[in-house]
């Protein structure tokens, strides 16, 4: 039997943090309302020309050294965005050229915050079926392209970045379960809802912007995350106390802290950065997770839950050995 396991890591933040404390400058908030509602304290802001291919190529790299892989070694390309540099080609193959890879397939996956999970059960069945060996797999957003600066309910709560796995096959798991799930009935509570096909003029004229209704969005993530938990543990044969690490979507502190009670996970095992990074959509698991590794607190053989939920609804979680 063939599985994928994670041989390594990497991540990218830009340099430039906007601070709570630099919103209240703008925008009618406040640092002790970010706080209490979310946990953010500040963010990472892509700089003008600075795109997501950037920040990928940098989380790719960074990830492709860890595990000591060339450009040849690669022989899959998934990379999950919202914010893609452009309509096409996809930012998959920008990367592709970038890292001067040629040949393999490379594809973007539009999952939202859940694009990481989504791009990673896409390379494990890859991997799993002999269709590919080494796969580089990336979440990359410059979400602070679609926010609205005047819209304080949702400029407040995103960020930009980028993390990235490889991907190699091996006869010992490995990613033990991936699990995808979307409902479509969702769309418009969490959007940006214009487009290349429809309302194409708020788009040339840079005012296609997320929109969000934040409470509902918070109890649906809270009741569906739980129970992704479930279903993750079920189809391994698990108890909660085999979870080592929770690595969860860094959307808001206070629905990370529902999931790890659901868990009966102590915070200490739980990987939080939403605090410095805000919610960077589909680099916040990878981000949060190479964050975890670097420092020291992931060791190998370790069991991971990682875990997300975004617009579309789509959400979905991936159990693996490190
Ligand atoms: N600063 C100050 N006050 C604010 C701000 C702000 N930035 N934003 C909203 N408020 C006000 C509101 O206007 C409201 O005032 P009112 O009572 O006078 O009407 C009050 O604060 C409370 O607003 P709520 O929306 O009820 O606040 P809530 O406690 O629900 O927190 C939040 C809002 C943080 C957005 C929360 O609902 C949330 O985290 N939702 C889920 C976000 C999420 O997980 N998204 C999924 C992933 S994102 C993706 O897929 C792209």
């Amino acid at each position: 039997m063939t599985y994928s396991r994670i041989i390594g890591t990497g991540s990218y933040l830009p340099d430039n943090v906007v601070s709570n404390q630099d919103l209240e400058k703008f925008v009618d908030t406040s640092d002790q309302w970010i706080q209490e509602r979310t946990g953010i304290k500040q963010r990472h802001i892509a700089s003008d020309g600075e795109t997501t291919c950037d920040l990928a190529e940098r989380a790719a790299r960074n990830a492709m050294e860890a595990a000591g892989k060339g450009p040849k070694d690669i022989d899959l390309i998934v990379l999950a965005t919202t914010t893609p540099d452009q309509v096409f080609p996809s930012t998959a193959c920008l990367l592709q050229s970038r890292l001067d890879i040629h040949g393999c397939a490379a594809f973007d996956v539009q999952a939202v915050c859940t694009g990481f999970i989504y791009a990673l059960g896409v390379a494990d069945n890859f991997i799993r079926s002999g269709s590919a060996r080494c796969a580089l797999v990336i979440g990359a957003e410059t979400f602070s392209r679609i926010l609205n600066w005047e819209d304080r309910t949702t400029c407040v709560l995103f960020g930009d970045g980028a993390g990235a796995v490889v991907l190699e096959a091996s006869d010992e798991p490995g990613i033990l379960s991936t699990h995808l799930h979307a409902d479509g009935d969702y769309a418009n509570m969490l959007e940006v809802p214009d487009g290349v096909s429809k309302g194409y003029d708020r788009m040339r004229a840079n005012a296609a912007f997320v929109e969000m209704r934040g409470a509902e969005v918070f109890k649906m993530a809270v009741n569906t995350l739980g129970r992704i938990v479930d279903e993750t543990l079920e189809k391994n044969r698990l108890q909660k106390s085999d979870v080592d690490w929770l690595i969860p979507h860094q959307a808001n502190i206070r629905i990370i802290h529902a999931t790890a009670r659901k868990l009966h996970m102590p915070m200490e095992r739980v990987v939080v950065t939403v605090a410095e990074h805000g919610n960077t959509s589909a680099a916040s698991v990878p981000l949060a997770f190479d964050t975890a590794v670097r420092d020291g607190r992931i060791q190998r053989g370790e069991t991971l839950l990682m875990e997300a939920f975004g617009g579309g609804f789509t959400w979905g979680s991936v159990l693996a050995r490190y």
